[in-house]
């Protein structure tokens, strides 16, 4: 793989694609959900506008939406290295989740056990807690160490056993950032004979994914934290897919991935995630470039957006470093650009004063409850600094200036 020129990665060009951008705000909140160029909007417009209906193949408008769910698909497998044949779609990562949890769960046994950890999102830990009260399995908890915000191989490990069905985990904390050692973890989990559940909707907009490396069985993922529209991927083998039987309609097919989903797909959704992974491929090289594969060029212009973000994240926290009153609770050796700060209890107010000046960086425990709890930050949780794709010096200046003022008044 190609190491990407940090000198390629042309910021201004990027910006003029995003239309919310000439509103003039400084986007720190990317990891509530991402602004959205163009050609996303385009697509979904265009397929509004289209002859459109149910997938089928006898009419035009139907071969259209069976095209749209097809590209999508491709799209999502090229994003995350993954078998077209497992992608799956649905409203939101939390809908899939509780979805697959609840079919997961009709296979455990009273004596089971699910693993969850604290540093994960609620959408990775509420479902199976659900799931596995519904039929009287045990959860038991990962705990991660509110010092240094890790989360271990050996955090987990001491709550496995040959009884654990499954392992929840995130690739990526959507609070802290922490990108916890992922296949270490899935490798004890699966010597112990446990599915491995991976969110990486935080992790999927800041990396290059590579989902079979990262020994996910299920991975799951938001289009909207990355450029893209409000609906929810998860991903399987298609062979473990075809293993589970979801609770569906009589007359809806039984066909893997579609067994899956439940109802009609959004078609117009579907149509803007693809043009946000087409978006993604050319972050580094928008006009094709050297050419490759969709999948070779997204890794690039991720791996290219990842170096971006960690310079970008660099300079606010040097900048942070000069500023009084401030606990950086952001701070695994391996995490995203994702900053969580604390401000003495002042958090919801810095929040409103950098709104007041164009600075969108919001307070709050992001439904990292579990996590924001831990970190002794209760359910207000602190203020948190996002970058994304988009965000540039011109934003870390206007956010240094706002902290600045904010600290020293
Ligand atoms: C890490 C993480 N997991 C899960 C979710 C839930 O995703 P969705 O809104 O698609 O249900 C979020 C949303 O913020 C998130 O950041």
């Amino acid at each position: 793989m190609p190491h990407p020129d940090p000198a390629s990665y042309d910021v201004a060009a990027l910006r003029e694609r995003f239309p919310a951008l000439k509103a003039g705000f400084a986007h720190f909140d990317g990891p509530g959900g991402s602004q959205v160029p163009d050609a996303v909007a385009d697509a979904v417009a265009r397929t509004l506008v289209a002859p459109l209906a149910n997938r089928g193949t006898v009419t035009e408008a139907e071969r259209t939406a069976d095209g749209i769910v097809h590209d999508a698909r491709a799209a999502v497998a090229d994003l995350l290295g993954v078998d077209v044949g497992g992608v799956v779609f649905g409203r939101s990562m939390t809908a899939l989740t509780f979805d697959i949890a609840r079919t997961l769960a009709a296979t455990w046994a009273p004596d089971d056990e699910v693993v969850v950890t604290r540093l994960d999102h609620d959408a990775n830990i509420r479902p199976w807690v659900v799931a596995a009260a519904a039929v009287g399995a045990t959860v038991r908890w990962a705990e991660f160490d509110p010092g240094s915000s890790e989360l271990t191989e050996d955090d987990v490990a001491a709550v496995l056993s040959p009884r654990t069905r499954l392992v929840a985990l995130t690739a990526a904390s959507n609070l802290v950032g922490t990108r916890p050692p992922v296949r270490a973890i899935a490798d004890l989990a699966h010597a112990a004979g446990a599915l491995v559940y991976v969110d990486g909707v935080h992790y999927t907009a800041h990396a290059p994914v590579h989902v079979e490396a990262l020994g996910a069985d299920l991975y799951a993922c938001s289009p909207y934290k990355f450029l893209g529209p409000h609906c929810g991927v998860l991903s399987g083998d298609p062979a473990l897919l075809e293993t589970l039987r979801p609770a569906k309609l009589a007359p809806s097919t039984n066909a893997v991935p579609e067994r899956f989903e439940l109802g009609t797909l959004p078609y117009e959704l579907l149509a803007g995630t693809t043009a946000a992974v087409d978006f993604l491929a050319g972050i580094v090289e928008p006009h094709g470039g050297t050419g490759g594969s969709r999948r070779e060029r997204v890794l690039v212009s991720m791996a290219a957006v990842e170096a971006y973000e960690d310079g970008l994240r660099a300079r606010i926290e040097a900048g942070l470093a000069h500023l009084p009153g401030i606990t950086v609770y952001s701070r695994a050796a391996h995490r995203t650009p994702t900053l969580l700060l604390g401000l003495g209890g002042r958090e919801q107010e810095a929040y409103a004063f950098l709104a007041e000046r164009g600075v969108n960086a919001p307070a709050g425990s992001f439904y990292a409850l579990e996590a924001s709890r831990r970190l002794g930050l209760g359910d207000t949780g602190a203020l948190r600094v996002g970058l994304a794709p988009y965000v540039d010096d011109g934003d870390v200046d206007r956010l240094l200036a706002a902290l600045g003022e904010f600290t020293s008044a």
